[in-house]
């Protein structure tokens, strides 16, 4: 299988009720290594620049707002398959549809406040990798 890198964002949530360390864990757990990582306050521009492909949809204020609430923790993810593996061990975008045992089944409050982002494909992970890492940042 082939070796992927794949972007994580622990929310400001996730950081806000200390749970940095056991979803770092269980991305380990699972193989992903965090080849980079930075806990940074992330700007509005930073947000709506990210987020931009969402634009159109009607919570993209309230996600944007959410995303610059609090200090997230950005990470390259590197392992075999690590897009689909970060996606089946995030669970749902909506908590109260996720699987038992994932991450936002076990820590997320609501659909907007879902403590995890993980990019939905290997184009948009090299793309979301880019944004927030440059290569000499990033150490397999
Ligand atoms: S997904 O995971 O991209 O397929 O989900 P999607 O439904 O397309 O949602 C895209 C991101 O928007 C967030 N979201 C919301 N934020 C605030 N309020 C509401 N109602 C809402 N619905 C969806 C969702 O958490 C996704 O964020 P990311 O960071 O991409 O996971």
């Amino acid at each position: 299988m082939a070796i992927e890198r794949t972007l994580s964002i622990i929310k400001p949530d996730g950081v806000k009720n200390n749970h940095v360390g056991e979803i770092i864990a269980r991305f380990e757990k699972a193989g992903l290594k965090p080849v980079a990582i930075r806990r940074q306050q992330l700007s509005q521009a930073e947000a709506e620049g990210f987020y931009a492909v969402h634009k159109a949809r009607p919570f993209f204020k309230d996600l944007v707002s959410f995303m610059i609430s609090g200090p997230v923790v950005l990470m390259a993810l590197e392992g075999e398959n690590a897009v689909q593996k970060n996606r089946d061990l995030m669970g749902a975008t909506d908590p109260k549809k996720a699987d038992k045992g994932t991450i936002r089944a076990d820590f997320a409050q609501s659909i907007d406040a879902n403590t995890v982002h993980g990019s939905d494909s290997l184009e948009n992970a090299k793309n979301e990798v880019a944004y927030f890492f440059r290569e000499t940042e990033i150490h397999g």
